[in-house]
C-alpha cells in the first residue's frame, strides 16, 4: 500500500525500512509535521502514518480525507493529539501501535531519577573541567523510600516493578487496579495518600480530559516538601506555570521531565542555531534540579522495531481485508 510518513526521522527510518522487506509497502516519507498547511502532502496515498507531534485536527482530517485517505495509522501508543471525533465523523479510521516496549519508558523514568538524585549530569560537567569536588552532590538512597505510581498500565506496571526492586515502599493510583502488583506488596491507594507520603512520584497514566492538568498548584501543594517528580506520560499532565512555582519555592524537590505540554514544536529539532521562543520552558531549564529530555523515553533499539513491525502489519491488515487491528476508538 501507498504510504505517506510525516514527520519522519532518521533514528526511525532504519527500523521502517529493514521490517518493511517483510511487508513490501510503498513508503514515502516526509520530515514535516502533519499540519493543515503540509496535509496536502498525503494526495495519492490511501494511509498516512503519523507521530505524536503531528496535528492531527479536525482541519488536517478534513484534507486528508478529501485526499482520499482512507486509514490513518500512528506509530505511537498515545493518541491524545488526534481529534477522535472529526476521525470518527470524516469515516477515516485510527490505529496505533499499543505497546512497543514498556520496559524502555520505564526505564527511562528511572534513569531520570537517578540522573537527578545521584546529580549525574552536574558531576559529569564538573569533571570535565577537573573540579573533583563533592560539595552539592549529596543524593538518597533509594532502598526504603516510598514511590507513588500514576496509572498502572503496561508502563507503570513495569516501573512499580523496578521500584520494588530497589526496595522501595511503593504506592499505586489507578482507576482498574493491577492484582499483580499487589501480589507484589504494592499499595493502591487515593490520589491524595500518593501525594502526601512519596518520596518520588511517577506519571503513567494517559492524557485526556480528566487528567489533563492532574498535576497543579492544588496538587503539588499536597505533596511532599523535596518531593521528586518524573513524567514520562504527556506533559498536559501538569501546569507547567504551577510547577515552575513549586519548583522557585523550594516544595519540589526535582523534576525529570521527558514530555512538555508545549512540546509539539520544539522537541525532535534541532534548534541549537536559533532562539528559544518557548519563555515557560526557557525558565524551566534554569533550574539545576530539572532534567528534561525530548520525548525519548521510547528510544530503544528494540522499541523501534516493535513500532515497525505493529505499524506496518496495520496496514497490511487494512489492505487485505479492511481490518482494523489495534483500532483507537472514542
Ligand atoms: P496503558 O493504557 O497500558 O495504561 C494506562 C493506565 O492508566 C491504565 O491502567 C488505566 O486504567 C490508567 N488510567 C487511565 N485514566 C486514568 C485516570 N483518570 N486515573 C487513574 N488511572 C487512569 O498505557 P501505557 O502503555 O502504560 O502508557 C501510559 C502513557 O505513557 C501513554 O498514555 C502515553 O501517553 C505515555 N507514553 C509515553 C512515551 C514516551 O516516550 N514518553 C511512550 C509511550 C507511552
Amino acid at each position: 500500500m501507498k504510504v505517506a510518513f510525516f514527520d519522519m526521522h532518521r533514528f526511525e527510518k532504519k527500523a521502517f525500512d529493514e521490517v518493511n522487506t517483510r511487508f513490501g509497502h510503498e513508503i514515502t516519507y516526509f520530515e514535516s509535521r502533519l499540519t493543515p498547511e503540509t496535509a496536502k502532502l498525503a494526495s495519492q496515498f490511501p494511509a498516512i502514518c503519523a507521530f505524536v507531534n503531528d496535528r492531527l485536527n479536525e482541519a488536517s482530517l478534513t484534507i486528508l480525507k478529501s485526499e482520499g485517505v482512507r486509514l490513518i495509522a500512528l506509530r505511537s501508543a498515545g493518541f491524545n493529539h488526534v481529534d477522535l471525533c472529526a476521525a470518527q465523523k470524516l469515516a477515516l479510521p485510527v490505529v496505533r501501535v499499543p505497546a512497543y516496549s514498556p520496559h524502555a519508558v520505564a526505564e527511562h523514568a528511572v534513569a531520570l531519577l537517578l540522573a537527578l538524585n545521584r546529580k549525574i549530569t552536574r558531576a559529569n560537567s564538573r569533571v570535565r573541567e577537573l573540579n573533583f569536588s563533592l560539595e552539592g552532590l549529596v543524593g538518597f538512597d533509594l532502598f526504603g523510600k516510598t514511590v507513588g505510581i500514576l496509572g498502572t498500565g503496561k508502563i507503570g506496571t513495569v516501573m512499580a516493578t523496578i521500584m520494588k526492586g530497589f526496595g522501595c515502599n511503593v504506592l499505586a493510583y489507578d482507576l482498574e487496579p493491577n492484582p499483580d502488583l499487589i501480589t507484589l506488596g504494592v499499595q493502591y491507594v487515593q490520589l491524595d495518600e500518593i501525594y502526601s507520603r512519596s518520596d518520588v512520584i511517577s506519571l503513567h497514566i494517559p492524557l485526556n480530559e480528566t487528567t489533563h492538568h492532574i498535576i497543579n498548584e492544588a496538587s503539588l501543594a499536597k505533596m511532599k516538601p523535596g518531593v521528586y517528580l518524573i513524567n514520562t506520560g504527556r506533559g498536559g499532565l501538569i501546569d507547567t506555570k504551577a510547577l515552575i512555582t513549586s519548583l522557585k519555592h523550594g516544595h519540589l524537590g526535582a523534576a525529570g521531565l521527558d514530555v512538555y505540554e508545549e512540546e509539539e514544536n520544539i522537541f525532535f529539532q534541532d534548534l541549537s542555531e536559533s532562539c528559544l521562543q518557548d519563555d515557560i520552558l526557557a525558565r524551566l531549564l534554569t533550574f539545576p534540579n530539572v532534567l528534561i529530555t525530548s520525548h525519548q523515553a521510547f528510544l530503544t533499539h528494540e522499541a523501534l522495531v516493535h513500532i515497525a513491525e505493529t505499524t506496518l502489519e496495520n496496514i497490511s491488515s487494512f489492505e487485505k481485508n479492511g481490518l482494523l487491528m489495534n483500532e483507537v476508538r472514542l
